[in-house]
């Protein structure tokens, strides 16, 4: 047996007005110049101008051009506002593209050059060998997890391909997850975050990457999504609920430190190919890839529907399938199309997408976790199912 290294580092203020400890806790660091990164659709909001009434004893610079999935431009000039305002500190405060890029702009703060040069799969990678400034995540929006995660995802402007900056150094020093922070996200929105998170829980359970701590963490993490994630999208007050949806999408994103599978590989060739949501292509996608995945997985997967509360009866296929039928259902519920023809938007996805499609997911590491082998062939089969 080789020897594994196993970590849950992030320190979690969790519960309705953690938002309230912020201002403290970053004084209480010496720190007083934070720039504040989110997104320009937050900025308007007036959730943005109440959390500043609430950092008092602060002088806090804003960075907010960011909108729908983050570029890496943006980070560049987060990382210019940051030096314009003198900063000490971040303060990340949106959903997944705000903390992604709040993370970029604070490497940036004290490493040279521009945020792809620090991709992992960039030909001259510089290293991220310096502390950063202290970073503080807000979550928005229950579903990337980016507040405990230690991977920032930008895209190049260019090519919209989407960039991994990976260290834990990224890691969020702390993070407050507030409940009342997201009880006002729309119910399309909560509908696709929450599939995100869901997403996260499964794929790394399905992972055959050795951590039997995230499999614990991640068959928590369905089971806690299962049973919240249809109330936080009908009643969106329910703070509950959305601390549930918090929770769960904190703990896949801690479970997949084991990595993905091919429902991510599909969502990313869906988010370069047609700018879709992140979370609304892994909903649609979710069950078609596990279909694919029954013959590989039947096991975790019966496992799964045991503890979202489907009727565990018969086989282990047979359980394994009633799983993918609770997901087509709850998909049905919240509102996430059953197929990609189906979703409402500007760029209808069509039968020509496809050859892009399994281009981009084929070349996607994500899917080296999935626990059946998914070759370009299978990548089309998957894609043509879901159309
Ligand atoms: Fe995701």
């Amino acid at each position: 047996m080789g020897i594994d290294r196993f970590s849950f580092p992030t320190t979690i203020h969790f519960g309705p007005g953690a938002r309230k400890l912020v201002a403290d806790y970053l004084l209480s660091q010496g720190l007083q110049r934070p720039l504040l990164v989110t997104d320009r659709g937050i900025a308007a909001l007036p959730l943005l101008s109440s959390f500043l009434r609430e950092l008092s004893g602060l002088q806090v610079g804003i960075f907010s051009d960011i909108t729908g999935n983050p570029l890496a431009s943006q980070a560049d000039r987060g990382a210019e506002a940051f030096r314009a305002h003198d900063a000490d500190s971040v303060i990340g405060f949106g959903g997944g593209a705000a903390l992604d890029i709040a993370k970029a702009v604070a490497l940036l703060a004290t490493h040279p050059g521009k945020a792809l040069e620090y991709a992992w799969d960039h030909p001259q990678v510089r290293p991220m060998d310096r502390e950063l400034p202290c970073w503080v995540a807000l979550p928005t929006t229950a579903g990337t997890g980016s507040e405990v995660g230690r991977s920032s995802v930008v895209s190049d402007d260019k090519t919209r391909i989407k960039k991994i900056l990976f260290s834990p150094k990224l890691l969020a020093k702390v993070v407050f997850a507030d409940p009342e922070l997201t009880v006002d996200l729309p119910p399309a929105l909560t509908a696709a975050t929450g599939m995100d998170a869901l997403t996260h829980n499964v794929e790394s359970y399905l992972s055959p990457v050795y951590h039997p701590l995230c499999d614990g963490i991640a068959v928590e993490g369905t089971r806690i999504a299962a049973r919240a994630l249809p109330q936080a999208v009908h009643h969106g007050k329910d703070l509950t609920a959305r601390g549930e949806m918090l929770m769960s999408s904190m703990m896949g994103a801690i479970a997949f430190q084991k990595d993905l599978g091919a429902v991510h590989a599909c969502a990313h060739a869906l988010s370069t190919v047609a700018d879709l949501h992140h979370g609304l292509a892994n909903g649609v996608m979710i069950d078609h890839v596990m279909r694919f995945n029954l013959e590989a997985a039947a096991a975790k997967m019966a496992e799964l529907g045991r503890v979202a509360g489907v009727a565990s009866e018969g086989s282990e296929e047979a359980r394994a399938n009633a799983f993918i039928g609770w997901l087509t259902t709850l998909k049905e519920q919240i509102g996430i199309p059953a197929k990609l023809g189906q979703i409402q938007g500007e760029r209808p996805i069509t039968r020509e997408d496809i050859p892009a499609l399994v281009e981009v997911a084929s070349r996607d590491l994500c899917h080296q976790t999935n626990p059946r082998p998914c070759t370009p062939a299978d990548f089309e089969a998957i894609f043509a199912a879901a159309l």
